[in-house]
């Protein structure tokens, strides 16, 4: 294995550029996003299995502006919880992909063998986040495993020890508190169009609507999928995903420190999430400690954005430091570059073959070769 630490900004050329984290280096223009467009989306069911196609998705019914909803309740009754122990990578957007490969691939006029996709970067919407959002993150590091396969990086989280640690010896509050956000789809989605919220129902965050991206940062081509937690009911909104809505919640604020602290960590998260898939409107309920949601807030992402100034630049490093061409067989598939960041640092990465991070599974890569 080898162990690098990545060149600072200032390095010469002949080193990996880009990976200090510093925020004060990404305060400069915003490389072209180039407007997100929808290529697909698949669901996965209360079991977790994958179906190509919208059954998940659910319709936002705005609540009453103070609608006292109960967060807590069905919390020890009617809640099945996701096991987070089971690392899942990108298998699910894997499986979108072999499904509509004709929507992904190198049209036959550029000549090129079957796996070529015409997408530079795979990955979850989630990770992407994480990457726009690190030059102003000072609590939570990260890792992410990069693989060259074809033409395509693809980009999988591996968690942290810290945040395996974390995940494991959560409080009970804490527990409760991850099941409010939930709670609060609950009694803010209907299954369909006309119908009206169920929060008698069991909360199963297995369930799951994804909406598959396409789009353009710089001269990158991005594809990937993050969970919607609803859209607009009305049938004539515009196409997805401008008719998608983020629910959020989050404490009251009451007072200036912590609107300042909303603002500089909470709502800084949520532009980035709703940012890079084109999600317009986020819906935030203001609970109180008690989890009563006493007022609803939409926010507009693009105005959240004159609030906030982010910078893209961070997306670039992968593609910077990995070589153009990948290695020679054992297949490429199985070589991962894996990239650490901690607050305060700069990112390293490391590079291993064959080893507990390589990601890509055995089914993905036989299929795309055939
Ligand atoms: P809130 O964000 O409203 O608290 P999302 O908002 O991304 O749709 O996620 C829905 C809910 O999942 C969140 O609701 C939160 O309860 C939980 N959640 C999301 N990301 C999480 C994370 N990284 N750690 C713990 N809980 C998380
Ligand atoms: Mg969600
Ligand atoms: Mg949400």
């Amino acid at each position: 294995e080898r162990h690098k630490r990545a060149g600072l900004v200032s390095a010469p050329p002949s080193t990996p550029r880009g990976l200090s984290a510093l925020a004060a280096l990404y305060e400069r223009d915003f490389p072209v996003y180039r407007q997100p467009v929808e290529v697909g989306c698949f669901s996965l069911d209360a079991r977790r299995t994958f179906f190509n196609d919208a059954r998940q998705l659910r319709y936002y019914v705005e609540p009453r502006r103070r609608p006292e909803l109960n967060l807590r309740d069905g919390y020890r009754d009617r809640y099945l919880r996701r096991d987070e122990a089971v690392k899942e990578n990108l298998d699910h957007m894997l499986t979108w992909i072999l499904a509509n490969r004709t929507k992904v691939q190198k049209g036959p006029a550029a000549g090129s063998s079957s796996l070529e996709l015409d997408v530079d970067i795979i990955t979850w919407r989630g990770h992407l986040t994480k990457l726009l959002t690190t030059p102003y993150e000072t609590q939570e590091g990260w890792q992410l495993a990069v693989t060259k396969f074809g033409s395509t990086l693809y980009i999988s989280e591996v968690e942290t020890e810290a945040a395996r640690q974390s995940r494991e010896s959560r409080t009970e509050r804490h527990k409760e508190m991850m099941y409010w956000g939930y709670k609060f789809e609950q009694y803010t989605c209907a299954d369909d169009a006309g119908s009206r919220p169920d929060a008698s129902g069991v909360v199963n965050t297995n369930e799951a609507f994804c909406t598959v991206i396409q789009t353009r940062l710089g001269t990158h081509k991005l594809l990937f999928s993050g969970e919607v937690d609803c859209r607009d009911p009305d049938p004539s909104a515009p196409p997805p995903p401008s008719c998608y809505i983020e629910l959020k919640t989050s404490a009251e604020i009451c007072t200036s420190k912590q609107h300042r602290n909303f603002l500089r960590y909470k709502l800084l998260k949520w532009w980035a999430q709703s940012f890079l898939p084109g999600v317009p409107r986020i819906v935030a309920g203001f609970r109180d400690n008690d989890g009563i949601v006493v007022s609803v807030e939409t926010y507009y992402t693009l105005k959240i954005s004159q609030l906030i100034k982010v910078c893209a630049q961070n997306l670039h490093f992968p593609t910077n430091v990995i070589p153009p061409h990948p290695p020679p067989p054992p297949p490429p598939p199985r070589v991962v570059y894996l990239f650490s960041w901690e607050p305060n640092m700069d990112v390293t990465y490391t590079v291993h073959r064959n080893s507990r991070y390589t990601f890509l599974p055995d089914w993905y890569v036989r299929q795309m070769m055939s």
